[in-house]
C-alpha cells in the first residue's frame, strides 16, 4: 500500500462508480475528501462511508458543466476542509450512438461532461495548488482516450481530448510542484459498463450476461477491472513517491491496450 501526506481531495463523479471508489481509498488514508456530482442522495451516502472509515468529509452537490457550481463547491470546499490540493476529475458519461443516428445534443453533452467538466475542475482548483506548492491532478480517461471502438464517436474524441488537456497542462505546471496525470481504465465493473452491457443487450438479443462476457473477453486477463484497482492507482500517483510522473495517461486493463 502507497502511503502518501494528508491533503484536502475532491473527487468530482465521487457518489458512484470509480469515484466513489478513489474517495474510499483515499479516506482509508486519513485524507480528508470531498465528494461532488448532481446527486445530493448518493453523495450523503458516500460521505457517511468516508467518516465511518475516520476522514472528514464533505458531500456538495454540484453539475461540472456549470463553471458557477464548480465555483460554489471549491468555496465550500475551502470553508469546511481547507484548500483542495489533490483533485480526481472522475466524472463522466460514455452514451453509445451509431454516429450518423448521433443527436448533436449528444455529441455536445459528452463533450460538456468529460471535457469542459474536466477543464472546469482544473482551472478552479489549480491555483489554491499553486499557492500551496504543492497539488496532483488525476483525469480518469480511458483506453478510449488511446484507441477506438464502433459506436463511441463522441466518448473515444472527448476522452482523447482529456488526454491533450493533460498532457499540455502536465508541461504548463512541471515547475510549480503539481503533477497531471491521466488514468486509463478499461472495463469497470461499474454502473455506467452495466447500462452499456443493457443496452447492447436490447440491441443484439443477447443476454446482459453474454455481453458483460464480451466485454471480459476484451482483456488477456478476462476480467473486469474493480473499481478499488483505479482508485489504488489514483493513491499512488498523489504519493510524493510519484512526484516525477507527469504528463502520463496509464492504462489498467488487464492488457487489454498496450499503448
Ligand atoms: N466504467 C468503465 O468501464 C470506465 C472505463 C473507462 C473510463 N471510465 C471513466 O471513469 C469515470 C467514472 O466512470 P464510472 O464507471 O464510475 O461511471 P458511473 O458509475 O456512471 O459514474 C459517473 C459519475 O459521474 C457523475 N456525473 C455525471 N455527469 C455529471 C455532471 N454533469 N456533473 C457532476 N457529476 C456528474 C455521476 O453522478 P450524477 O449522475 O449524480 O451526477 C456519477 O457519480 C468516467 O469519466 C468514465 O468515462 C469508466
Amino acid at each position: 500500500m502507497v502511503t502518501i501526506d494528508k491533503k484536502v481531495v475532491l473527487v468530482t463523479g465521487g457518489g458512484r462508480g470509480i469515484g466513489r471508489a478513489i474517495a474510499l481509498a483515499f479516506a482509508a488514508q486519513g485524507n480528508p475528501v470531498a465528494v461532488t456530482g448532481r446527486t445530493q442522495s448518493s453523495l450523503d451516502q458516500v460521505a457517511d462511508e468516508i467518516r465511518r472509515l475516520g476522514a472528514d468529509a464533505v458531500a456538495f452537490a454540484c453539475d461540472v458543466t456549470r463553471r458557477q457550481e464548480v465555483e460554489a463547491l471549491k468555496a465550500e470546499i475551502e470553508g469546511a476542509l481547507g484548500t483542495a490540493q489533490i483533485l480526481v476529475n472522475s466524472a463522466g458519461m460514455a452514451p453509445a450512438a451509431a454516429f450518423l443516428d448521433m443527436e448533436d445534443q449528444l455529441w455536445e453533452e459528452v463533450f460538456k461532461v468529460n471535457l469542459t467538466g474536466t477543464y472546469y475542475g482544473c482551472k478552479v482548483f489549480l491555483p489554491g495548488m499553486i499557492a500551496c506548492g504543492w497539488g496532483r491532478i488525476i483525469n480518469i480517461a480511458s483506453t478510449v482516450a488511446k484507441v477506438a471502438y464502433s459506436h463511441i464517436t463522441a466518448y473515444a474524441a472527448s476522452k482523447h481530448a482529456v488526454l491533450g488537456l493533460t498532457r499540455a497542462l502536465a508541461i504548463e505546471m512541471a515547475r510549480k510542484r503539481v503533477t497531471v496525470n491521466a488514468i486509463c481504465p478499461g472495463y469497470v465493473d461499474t454502473e455506467m459498463t452495466r447500462s452499456n452491457a443493457k443496452a447492447m443487450a436490447e440491441k443484439t438479443g443477447k443476454s446482459v450476461d453474454q455481453i458483460l462476457d464480451i466485454f471480459k473477453k476484451t482483456s488477456p486477463q478476462g476480467r473486469l477491472i474493480d473499481p478499488k484497482e483505479v482508485g489504488d492507482l489514483a493513491l499512488m500517483l498523489a504519493s510524493n513517491a510519484a512526484g516525477g510522473i507527469t504528463g502520463q495517461a496509464i492504462n489498467v486493463d488487464g492488457g487489454a491496450v498496450m499503448v
